[in-house]
Order: C-alpha cells, then structure tokens, then sequence
C-alpha cells in the first residue's frame, strides 16, 4: 500500500474548460501528492486508505495568486489616495526599504505566511523586495508553510530612492548569490523568479544582465506591465527605441518564450503588445483589486480569457487590498460589468464559473499540472465551511459557490496543496 495514499470526500468543483463549472459528488483519490482518480461511490481497492470525510462540502482546487507584494501586506487597506506612480514613492519604497533588516523582514513575513497560508492560494508569484537574505528568509517560510511557487528578489537601480536602490553591477552580483543560494532545493517547493520591479526603475544595463543569468540558470521572469497611462509614457521616454512597452522586456529575453513569464496588469496594451503577449505565452495576472485602488483602469481580461490568452488572478497586494482570491473573483465579475457598461459592448461581463477557472486552472498552468481535479494534477484543494451561509433556500452547488465568493473570509476550512495537507 502506497503510505502516502488518501481519500478525500465531499462535492468537488473544478473547471475543466472556460466557463464550464464541473460538479461531482464522491471521492478523490490522491497517490504521491498527485490526482490518481475520482469514484462517486468507495471502491473496495481504495478502502484500504485513510478517508477525509468532508461529506456536503465543497472542494475546489487550490488557488495560483499570479502576483502579490509581500512586504506590501503591512500596510495592506491603507494607502488608497494616490494612484501608481505617486504611490510607489509615498508609501511602498519607505516600507519595503526597511526590508534591508533581516529581523523586520522575518517579522513582516511571518505573519504574510500564516494569513496566506490560511486563505484559499496554494500557490503563488510574489515580489519581495531588492535584500538577498530577507528575500531567503521568505522563501523558507513559505516552504515550511508548505505553499509553493515563485518569489523574487527585486531588481531596481533608477527612479527610487537612495534607501532603497542597487547600484547595477552589485545588483547582478546579489542576483547571482541570491540563484545560487537556491539552486539546489534549498526550498522546497518554492522557486527563484526575475523580477525586475518594472521598466522604470530598472535601466537597460540591469535588465541585460538579468536576461543573461536567466538563460544561464534557466529561471523564469515577471513584473509589470502597461497599468497605468503615466508610466507607460515614460517608459515610451526612457526607452525611445522600442514600440511598445513589452519591447523594453523583450529585447533582454525576459518575456517569455523560453522561459515562463508573468506579466501584472494588461490593461492597456496595443495590439502588437498583445500578440507579442499571445507569441510568447506569457501569463497575465490580472489584478481587479488593485486596479480599483491605485485607479490604475479595467483591464479586458473577458477579452483575454476568452480569446484563449494565458491569463490568472493576482490579489496584488498591497495594491490589492485583500489576500482573499474569491473577493478578487468577485471583483473581476464586477469591473468586467463596469468595463461592459462604459467602454466595452464587445465582451459580455465575466462569470463566477470564468473567474474560478482564472484562480485555478487558468493561473495554474504557471506552475504545471496545476488547477483541476483530474488524473496526473498536482493534488491541491481547499475545503470550504459555508454553513453560515446556508438558509431555508435549496441552492446548488454552484450558487454556494457563488455566495463563497461575494459573502465569505475566503479562509477555508482545510487545505492541501501537493499532497501535503496544510491543516
Ligand atoms: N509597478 C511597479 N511596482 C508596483 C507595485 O508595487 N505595485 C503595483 N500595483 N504596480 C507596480
Ligand atoms: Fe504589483
């Protein structure tokens, strides 16, 4: 008998093409940290191994956040006045810049971990910020949280402070300590990511370099791209020899491709920009709660999804206000509403069975086998408790998921992701 093995039971949820939410009562068996099969009643072979009984639950899979900020979560739900680039200097550089003490950054990360840990992400790509060994320090945290993914050390060396700016070659040389640190497993389950921030404070000199150690180490890359009208102007200025922003990417061969790529944002790409996006494979988080806050605009993420681009959920924290990815689920469903109602009649609001598959399957597939309850997928799934939410009205599964969505914390009430059960 496989000692690993286990059974779990309860109404499973998942979404095996765009739109269409899948409903299956019964059991799911999970071998080597991997979906190995799906039964309504208990076959006799699987009695044998140890049952978690969730009967009347639903189960959905882990969620992938596409893009979060974890220094940002201190201040997480403040800070809502200014947009992008005002923002950026008046309150996300001082804070990420006492990232610099590794005993704050273990503090500040600690506490991200557990409320990660306890929302409904399995797995992630986050920015942390431009110090090596705090960025170490949250990458063990998560590994022994047991959530999996992408973080990366930030690289930035124009148009920031001098608090918190590397000079280039003493960046490229932290970088390469930094991959070197975890070229081995050191973490398991939670890989290194190129992140320089964004093209405005990151100079081509720097992202060069970082193209380089990219297909030297084979790592993937993420980071902004084309949010808000201001920056785009500038970068139009900083790069004079580019068409379009995603050139000052993928000139230096961080933009997919090769290697994966993360984009945050998409809001406002032409269209040589999009099919440079599409060419290349590269993942769009799209990140409604933030765009809300920062005013950054609405992206046509419907458009995206549905034109079969690669696109997923970003919470974007501390743009973002909330860790929770239902809330920002419900808040793609309403800005494509808004985006349909004032600028956009061609694309017909998103759903919640859309929104899901974007937290799961569509984000998922950054990081593999990832997304759906089917044989081969990485086992990741979330138990939900929504008895708070029932009443005398006899909803579907599909609408408890919805009230999940619009009514709930997000914390479900078990958790497991690879395998592993995480509480
Ligand atoms: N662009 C560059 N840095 C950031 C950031 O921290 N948050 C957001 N939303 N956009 C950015
Ligand atoms: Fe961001």
């Amino acid at each position: 008998m496989n000692p690993s093995a286990f059974v779990l039971k309860g109404i499973f949820l998942d979404t095996p093409a765009i739109g269409e939410l899948r409903c299956r009562e019964g059991h799911a068996l999970c071998e080597d940290g991997v979906f190995a099969g799906f039964s309504s009643e208990l076959p006799a072979a699987w009695a044998a191994f140890p049952l978690h009984d969730y009967t009347g639950r639903l189960i959905l899979p882990g969620m992938s956040d596409l893009h979060l900020h974890a220094p940002q979560y201190s201040y997480c739900g403040t800070a809502m006045d200014l947009q992008l680039l005002d923002w950026l200097q008046r309150y996300t550089y001082p804070e990420e810049g006492r990232y610099r003490d590794v005993g704050y950054a273990r503090q500040g990360y600690a506490r991200f971990t557990q409320d990660l840990l306890h929302s409904a992400t399995t797995r992630v790509s986050i920015f942390a910020t431009l110090h090596t060994d705090a960025t170490l320090e949250l990458m063990r945290l998560l590994s022994e949280a047991g959530i999996r993914g992408y973080v990366g050390k930030l690289a930035m060396d124009r148009n920031c402070p001098d608090f918190y700016r590397e000079e280039t070659g003493e960046g490229l040389r932290e970088t390469r300590r930094w991959l070197d640190a975890c070229a081995h497993g050191e973490y398991p389950g939670v890989m290194p990511i190129l992140t320089p921030r964004f093209t405005p404070s990151t100079t081509d000199a720097y992202m060069k370099g970082l193209g380089e150690l990219s297909r030297e180490y084979g790592v993937a890359a993420q980071s902004h791209l084309s949010e808000n009208l201001d920056e785009i102007r500038w970068v139009s200025e900083l790069c004079p020899d580019t068409r379009f922003y995603a050139e000052s990417y993928s000139r230096f061969g961080l933009f997919g491709g090769e290697q994966p790529c993360v984009m945050a944002h998409c809001i406002y790409c032409p269209e040589e920009e999009d099919a440079l996006i599409r060419k290349n494979g590269v993942f769009i988080a799209h990140c409604p709660t933030s765009n809300e806050n920062v005013i950054a605009g609405i992206s046509p993420a419907a458009r995206y999804l549905r034109e079969g681009y690669r696109i997923g959920l970003g919470s974007d924290v501390a743009g973002g206000h909330t860790l929770n990815l239902f809330a920002v689920m419900a808040a793609a469903v309403q800005v494509s509403k808004l985006r349909w109602l004032y600028t956009d009649k061609s694309q017909r609001p998103l759903t919640i069975p859309e929104a899901l598959y974007m937290a799961t399957a569509g984000g998922g597939a950054l990081f593999g086998k990832v997304g759906l309850f089917e044989a081969g997928y990485a086992f990741d799934a979330i138990v939900l408790d929504d008895q708070a939410l029932l009443n005398h009205l006899p909803f579907t599964p599909a609408e408890r998921l919805e009230r999940y969505a619009y009514l709930s914390d997000g914390r479900p009430m078990a958790k497991y992701a690879a395998g592993r059960k995480l509480f």
